[in-house]
């Protein structure tokens, strides 16, 4: 595995780029400091440390995470992109301790509130998971049970983890479902999920992950399959639900615009890489990756005609053939030798502003 540069310590408290990395008077004559890591909120909530996730499968090992590292504040809303296959889902699906069975963490930490997520014992990561950390699925009709009344499937969730008296708790299920704006709640109750429509089914879904008032909140593509006036309207549940219990929150899409418009700060990552994460502001004025560029330039938006836009080049390397040290040198047009030389360099080219790249823009 490639690891990323680390920064070396030396007596006098500077760093010093590893045999390998960009030599660091490079880097200084371009204004960069070499570092591991961007430099975290004050109070990170959930600090992902160099996470590493493998799949086994039948034609080969997937490398479908490599050397993932970002920060979540309290409060702060995160967006995650990168193209089909970038591992936004499996970095989700890790911290939260759901992977599939063929998955296996090879190395890194996700430390949340003291706690190492991929360490914890399952009873512990039980524990966390609805009261402290919730999800909300890509597909809904799937992540809901099939055969247990919606209004239940709530219910379930307070009992287990809220210190509600039974008696109070289907009263508290229906004005969850009120909250996320079903109507009739007390009826949506006993209505299971193929009663319901898609929109409605999602809806459930931000009651279920709500229902406790997490920490934290997961919304991996909480809009996909619906209509664009049903998007906007569950996204701005959410975010309002959000803002209410003053929840932090990980948006995940492929959709740059939507993030742009809504998340504090992005993260964007290619090919089980995070290759750039900075404020959003700044990502969008100033990406120093070229794939980030790239993914800024291909993302409709207003003055800018279909004519304009510009996909980007080649395709997302197969994770299951020997990968070089950058992912994205195949689709690269600033490439220059050194880029397949490892160690990928991880540098600091602003306030909480970093990239992956040997060259950045
Ligand atoms: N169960 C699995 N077995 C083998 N490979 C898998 C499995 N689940 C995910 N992968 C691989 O891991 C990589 C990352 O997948 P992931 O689902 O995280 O992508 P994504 O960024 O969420 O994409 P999308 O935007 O399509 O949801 C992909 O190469 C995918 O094929
Ligand atoms: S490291 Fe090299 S190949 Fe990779 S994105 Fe940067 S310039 Fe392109
Ligand atoms: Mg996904």
């Amino acid at each position: 595995m490639n690891r990323r540069a680390s920064p070396d310590q030396t007596e006098g408290g500077l760093t010093q780029a590893r045999p390998g990395a960009a030599p660091r008077s490079d880097l200084l004559d371009r204004g960069l400091t070499e570092d591991r890591a961007v430099p975290p909120p004050l109070i990170p909530l959930l600090s992902v440390e160099d996470l590493s996730v493998e799949f086994r499968t039948r034609d080969g090992v997937v490398r479908a995470l490599e050397n993932v590292s970002f920060t979540v504040g309290r409060g702060e809303t995160v967006g995650v992109v990168g193209e089909s296959g970038s591992g936004k889902s499996v970095t989700a699906l890790a911290i939260l301790g759901i992977l599939h069975p063929a998955a296996r963490i090879t190395g890194g930490r996700a430390v949340f509130g003291g706690l190492d997520l991929l360490t914890a014992g399952e009873d512990r990561l039980r524990e966390y998971r609805g009261r402290e950390l919730s999800m909300i699925f890509q597909n809904p009709r799937t992540a809901l049970n099939p055969i247990r009344p919606v209004g239940r499937q709530i219910a379930d969730v307070l009992l287990r983890h809220a210190n509600l008296p039974r008696a109070r708790v289907r009263e508290r299920a229906i004005a969850l479902l009120a909250q996320v704006q079903i109507a009739d709640p007390a009826r949506a109750y006993h209505a299971y999920p193929f009663e319901l429509s898609g929109g409605m089914c999602q809806r459930v879904m931000i009651a279920l992950a709500m229902a406790c008032s997490p920490a934290l909140l997961i919304a991996d593509e909480p809009t996909t399959g619906l209509d664009v006036t049903t998007q906007a309207a569950i996204l701005e549940l959410i975010e309002d639900l959000a803002r209410q219990r003053r929840m932090a929150m990980v948006l995940i899409t492929h959709d740059l615009a939507l993030v742009g418009e809504r998340c504090d700060r992005i993260v964007v990552m290619h090919a089980g890489h995070v290759v750039e994460t900075a404020p959003t502001a700044e990502l969008f004025a100033a990406p120093r990756h070229p794939y980030t560029a790239r993914l800024i330039a291909s993302t409709p938006r207003p003055g800018v005609t279909l004519a304009d836009l510009r996909p980007i080049p080649g395709t997302v390397p197969d994770l299951r053939s020997a990968l070089l040290p950058c992912r994205y040198r195949s689709r690269c047009e600033h490439a220059i030798p050194d880029c397949e030389e490892p160690p990928l360099p991880w540098l600091t080219v602003g306030p909480g502003h970093a990239v992956a790249c040997r060259v950045p823009l």
